[in-house]
Protein backbone atom coordinates (compact mmCIF):
# COMPACT_ATOMS: atom_id res chain seq x y z
CA UNK A 1 0.00 0.00 0.00
CA UNK A 2 1.45 3.64 -1.00
CA UNK A 3 1.90 5.63 1.98
CA UNK A 4 1.26 8.83 -0.97
CA UNK A 5 -1.88 7.90 -1.54
CA UNK A 6 -5.13 8.97 -0.98
CA UNK A 7 -5.99 6.10 1.69
CA UNK A 8 -3.66 7.82 4.56
CA UNK A 9 -4.57 7.34 7.45
CA UNK A 10 -2.36 9.43 9.20
CA UNK A 11 -0.84 12.55 7.53
CA UNK A 12 1.69 15.42 9.04
CA UNK A 13 2.73 18.68 6.99
CA UNK A 14 5.07 20.83 8.41
CA UNK A 15 4.87 19.92 11.78
CA UNK A 16 6.77 21.91 14.61
CA UNK A 17 6.92 20.91 18.36
CA UNK A 18 8.32 23.06 21.21
CA UNK A 19 7.68 22.32 24.58
CA UNK A 20 6.62 25.58 26.64
CA UNK A 21 8.94 24.74 29.55
CA UNK A 22 11.89 24.59 27.27
CA UNK A 23 10.96 26.91 24.25
CA UNK A 24 14.36 27.27 22.62
CA UNK A 25 14.76 23.89 21.43
CA UNK A 26 12.64 22.82 18.90
CA UNK A 27 11.88 19.33 19.53
CA UNK A 28 9.73 18.09 16.18
CA UNK A 29 10.55 19.38 13.02
CA UNK A 30 8.34 17.00 10.51
CA UNK A 31 7.79 18.49 6.89
CA UNK A 32 6.04 15.65 6.07
CA UNK A 33 5.18 12.38 7.42
CA UNK A 34 2.46 9.82 6.18
CA UNK A 35 0.83 6.48 7.16
CA UNK A 36 -1.58 4.71 4.87
CA UNK A 37 -5.03 3.46 6.20
CA UNK A 38 -3.75 -0.72 7.50
CA UNK A 39 0.17 -0.09 7.66
CA UNK A 40 2.44 -1.49 10.01
CA UNK A 41 5.07 1.20 11.23
CA UNK A 42 7.97 0.13 13.67
CA UNK A 43 9.15 3.96 14.54
CA UNK A 44 12.70 3.73 16.60
CA UNK A 45 15.44 6.28 17.28
CA UNK A 46 17.25 6.71 20.66
CA UNK A 47 16.04 8.12 23.83
CA UNK A 48 14.87 11.83 23.27
CA UNK A 49 14.77 12.26 19.83
CA UNK A 50 10.86 12.43 20.29
CA UNK A 51 9.04 9.42 19.37
CA UNK A 52 6.65 9.63 22.49
CA UNK A 53 6.01 13.38 21.42
CA UNK A 54 5.06 12.50 18.07
CA UNK A 55 2.97 9.93 19.14
CA UNK A 56 1.17 12.58 21.58
CA UNK A 57 0.42 14.53 18.30
CA UNK A 58 -0.82 12.13 16.44
CA UNK A 59 -3.19 11.10 19.80
CA UNK A 60 -4.50 14.63 19.82
CA UNK A 61 -2.96 14.86 23.65
CA UNK A 62 -0.29 17.81 22.33
CA UNK A 63 -0.63 19.95 19.51
CA UNK A 64 1.57 21.68 17.15
CA UNK A 65 3.16 25.02 17.27
CA UNK A 66 2.68 25.24 13.58
CA UNK A 67 1.85 22.40 10.76
CA UNK A 68 -0.91 19.90 10.43
CA UNK A 69 -2.20 16.68 11.81
CA UNK A 70 -4.66 14.86 10.10
CA UNK A 71 -6.21 11.48 11.47
CA UNK A 72 -8.55 9.57 10.03
CA UNK A 73 -9.28 12.80 8.01
CA UNK A 74 -9.74 15.37 11.32
CA UNK A 75 -7.67 17.79 11.61
CA UNK A 76 -6.57 17.82 15.42
CA UNK A 77 -4.66 21.17 15.53
CA UNK A 78 -8.63 22.50 14.66
CA UNK A 79 -10.08 21.00 17.58
CA UNK A 80 -10.93 22.13 20.71
CA UNK A 81 -9.51 20.15 23.27
CA UNK A 82 -12.60 18.56 24.57
CA UNK A 83 -12.86 17.44 21.15
CA UNK A 84 -9.41 15.90 20.92
CA UNK A 85 -10.34 13.78 23.67
CA UNK A 86 -13.22 12.24 22.41
CA UNK A 87 -11.67 11.39 18.94
CA UNK A 88 -8.83 9.76 21.05
CA UNK A 89 -11.35 7.51 23.41
CA UNK A 90 -12.59 6.75 19.86
CA UNK A 91 -10.58 6.65 17.17
CA UNK A 92 -7.09 5.40 19.07
CA UNK A 93 -6.22 2.35 21.45
CA UNK A 94 -3.08 3.25 23.26
CA UNK A 95 -0.81 0.73 24.38
CA UNK A 96 1.55 1.93 27.23
CA UNK A 97 5.42 0.76 28.16
CA UNK A 98 3.75 0.15 31.70
CA UNK A 99 0.46 -1.36 30.06
CA UNK A 100 -1.84 1.40 32.94
CA UNK A 101 -3.94 -1.40 33.45
CA UNK A 102 -5.89 -0.33 36.95
CA UNK A 103 -4.43 -3.11 39.47
CA UNK A 104 -7.84 -3.36 41.38
CA UNK A 105 -10.24 -3.44 38.46
CA UNK A 106 -11.09 -6.62 36.52
CA UNK A 107 -10.12 -7.55 32.80
CA UNK A 108 -13.71 -6.95 32.01
CA UNK A 109 -14.06 -3.68 34.15
CA UNK A 110 -10.69 -2.27 32.70
CA UNK A 111 -11.88 -3.03 29.35
CA UNK A 112 -15.49 -1.39 30.24
CA UNK A 113 -13.94 1.80 31.58
CA UNK A 114 -12.57 2.79 28.00
CA UNK A 115 -15.25 1.76 25.82
CA UNK A 116 -17.29 4.25 28.64
CA UNK A 117 -14.92 6.99 27.66
CA UNK A 118 -15.63 6.46 23.93
CA UNK A 119 -18.85 6.45 24.61
CA UNK A 120 -20.16 9.93 24.44
CA UNK A 121 -20.90 9.85 21.28
CA UNK A 122 -21.92 7.23 18.87
CA UNK A 123 -19.26 6.58 15.66
CA UNK A 124 -20.90 7.63 12.98
CA UNK A 125 -19.91 4.64 11.23
CA UNK A 126 -21.91 2.66 13.58
CA UNK A 127 -22.25 -0.85 13.71
CA UNK A 128 -18.35 -1.08 14.71
CA UNK A 129 -18.94 0.03 18.00
CA UNK A 130 -19.09 -1.58 21.01
CA UNK A 131 -22.72 -0.61 22.65
CA UNK A 132 -25.55 -1.24 25.07
CA UNK A 133 -25.85 -5.13 26.03
CA UNK A 134 -24.21 -6.03 23.23
CA UNK A 135 -20.74 -4.18 25.09
CA UNK A 136 -20.20 -7.15 27.83
CA UNK A 137 -20.77 -10.15 25.13
CA UNK A 138 -18.35 -8.41 22.77
CA UNK A 139 -15.66 -7.83 26.18
CA UNK A 140 -16.15 -11.25 26.74
CA UNK A 141 -15.46 -12.47 23.23
CA UNK A 142 -12.45 -10.23 22.79
CA UNK A 143 -11.16 -11.93 26.08
CA UNK A 144 -11.75 -15.36 24.98
CA UNK A 145 -9.64 -14.72 21.54
CA UNK A 146 -6.75 -13.13 23.43
CA UNK A 147 -6.77 -16.46 25.51
CA UNK A 148 -7.76 -14.78 28.82
CA UNK A 149 -9.89 -17.54 30.88
CA UNK A 150 -13.44 -16.73 32.45
CA UNK A 151 -11.65 -17.55 35.61
CA UNK A 152 -9.41 -14.82 34.81
CA UNK A 153 -11.98 -11.97 33.92
CA UNK A 154 -13.41 -10.81 37.27
CA UNK A 155 -10.65 -10.96 38.77
CA UNK A 156 -8.15 -7.83 39.97
CA UNK A 157 -5.77 -7.39 37.24
CA UNK A 158 -2.93 -7.36 39.80
CA UNK A 159 -3.67 -10.88 40.90
CA UNK A 160 -2.90 -12.12 37.00
CA UNK A 161 0.75 -12.66 35.37
CA UNK A 162 2.15 -10.02 33.13
CA UNK A 163 1.49 -12.28 30.10
CA UNK A 164 -1.98 -12.13 31.04
CA UNK A 165 -1.65 -8.54 31.67
CA UNK A 166 -0.34 -7.78 28.17
CA UNK A 167 -3.14 -9.24 26.33
CA UNK A 168 -5.78 -7.77 28.81
CA UNK A 169 -4.17 -4.15 27.56
CA UNK A 170 -4.47 -5.17 23.80
CA UNK A 171 -7.82 -6.08 24.41
CA UNK A 172 -8.62 -2.81 25.71
CA UNK A 173 -6.78 -1.24 22.77
CA UNK A 174 -8.86 -3.14 20.31
CA UNK A 175 -12.23 -2.96 22.44
CA UNK A 176 -13.74 0.02 20.93
CA UNK A 177 -12.37 -0.73 17.08
CA UNK A 178 -9.99 1.81 16.78
CA UNK A 179 -8.82 3.20 13.16
CA UNK A 180 -5.22 3.44 14.98
CA UNK A 181 -3.23 1.40 17.66
CA UNK A 182 -0.37 3.51 19.21
CA UNK A 183 2.19 1.58 21.12
CA UNK A 184 4.69 3.28 22.77
CA UNK A 185 7.90 0.78 23.67
CA UNK A 186 5.71 -1.65 25.29
CA UNK A 187 8.05 -4.50 25.21
CA UNK A 188 10.98 -3.06 26.90
CA UNK A 189 10.60 -4.68 30.23
CA UNK A 190 10.14 -8.08 28.87
CA UNK A 191 12.31 -11.09 28.25
CA UNK A 192 12.60 -12.29 24.53
CA UNK A 193 9.74 -15.35 24.96
CA UNK A 194 7.19 -13.33 26.48
CA UNK A 195 7.78 -10.39 23.59
CA UNK A 196 7.65 -12.50 20.93
CA UNK A 197 4.10 -13.67 22.32
CA UNK A 198 3.51 -10.30 22.92
CA UNK A 199 4.46 -8.92 19.29
CA UNK A 200 2.58 -12.10 17.71
CA UNK A 201 -0.42 -11.23 19.73
CA UNK A 202 -0.78 -7.85 19.19
CA UNK A 203 0.11 -8.00 14.89
CA UNK A 204 -2.67 -10.94 14.64
CA UNK A 205 -5.26 -8.62 16.89
CA UNK A 206 -4.59 -5.63 14.87
CA UNK A 207 -4.84 -7.35 11.33
CA UNK A 208 -8.10 -9.42 12.42
CA UNK A 209 -9.59 -5.90 13.28
CA UNK A 210 -7.66 -4.18 10.46
CA UNK A 211 -6.49 -1.86 12.39
CA UNK A 212 -3.15 0.37 11.77
CA UNK A 213 -0.51 0.05 14.09
CA UNK A 214 2.08 2.86 15.03
CA UNK A 215 4.80 0.97 17.32
CA UNK A 216 7.53 2.81 19.19
CA UNK A 217 10.89 0.91 19.97
CA UNK A 218 14.35 0.86 20.10
CA UNK A 219 14.57 -2.92 19.78
CA UNK A 220 15.26 -2.96 15.80
CA UNK A 221 14.96 -7.00 15.88
CA UNK A 222 10.91 -6.24 15.87
CA UNK A 223 11.43 -4.97 12.37
CA UNK A 224 10.40 -8.69 11.14
CA UNK A 225 6.81 -7.89 12.36
CA UNK A 226 6.09 -4.76 10.23
CA UNK A 227 5.40 -3.53 7.24
CA UNK A 228 7.69 -0.15 7.03
CA UNK A 229 10.73 1.50 9.43
CA UNK A 230 10.85 4.66 10.24
CA UNK A 231 13.78 6.45 11.75
CA UNK A 232 13.41 9.69 13.63
CA UNK A 233 16.41 11.17 12.36
CA UNK A 234 14.88 10.27 8.52
CA UNK A 235 11.73 11.93 9.40
CA UNK A 236 12.51 14.53 12.22
CA UNK A 237 14.76 17.40 10.66
CA UNK A 238 15.36 18.84 14.03
CA UNK A 239 17.36 15.42 15.09
N1 LIG B 1 7.07 17.77 29.31
C1 LIG B 1 8.25 18.11 28.76
N2 LIG B 1 8.76 19.34 28.91
C2 LIG B 1 9.95 19.70 28.34
N3 LIG B 1 10.68 18.85 27.59
C3 LIG B 1 10.23 17.61 27.42
C4 LIG B 1 8.98 17.15 28.00
N4 LIG B 1 8.79 15.85 27.65
C5 LIG B 1 9.85 15.51 26.90
N5 LIG B 1 10.72 16.55 26.75
C6 LIG B 1 11.98 16.57 25.99
O1 LIG B 1 11.65 16.37 24.61
C7 LIG B 1 12.59 15.49 24.00
C8 LIG B 1 11.85 14.32 23.39
O2 LIG B 1 11.27 13.56 24.44
P1 LIG B 1 10.44 12.23 24.14
O3 LIG B 1 9.86 11.79 25.43
O4 LIG B 1 9.51 12.48 23.02
O5 LIG B 1 11.60 11.24 23.66
P2 LIG B 1 11.56 9.70 23.29
O6 LIG B 1 12.13 9.56 21.92
O7 LIG B 1 10.19 9.17 23.51
O8 LIG B 1 12.58 9.08 24.35
P3 LIG B 1 12.54 7.66 25.13
O9 LIG B 1 13.01 6.63 24.11
O10 LIG B 1 13.55 7.84 26.22
O11 LIG B 1 11.16 7.41 25.63
C9 LIG B 1 13.58 15.10 25.10
O12 LIG B 1 14.73 15.90 24.95
C10 LIG B 1 12.87 15.41 26.38
O13 LIG B 1 13.76 15.79 27.37
MG1 LIG C 1 9.38 7.80 24.91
Amino acid sequence: MSPNSDDALIKLNQVKFTYSSDSERCVLNLPYWQIASGENVLLIGESGSGKSTLLNLLSGISVPDSGSVVVAGQALQTMSNRQRDRFRAERIGYVAQSFNLIPYLSAVDNIQLATYFAHGSERKNSGSNISGSNKSLEIKALLSELNIVQEHWNRPVSQLSIGQQQRIAIARAVANKPQLIIADEPTSSLDQSNRDNFMSILMATASTHETTLVFVSHDLSLNRYFDRIDSMTDINMSA
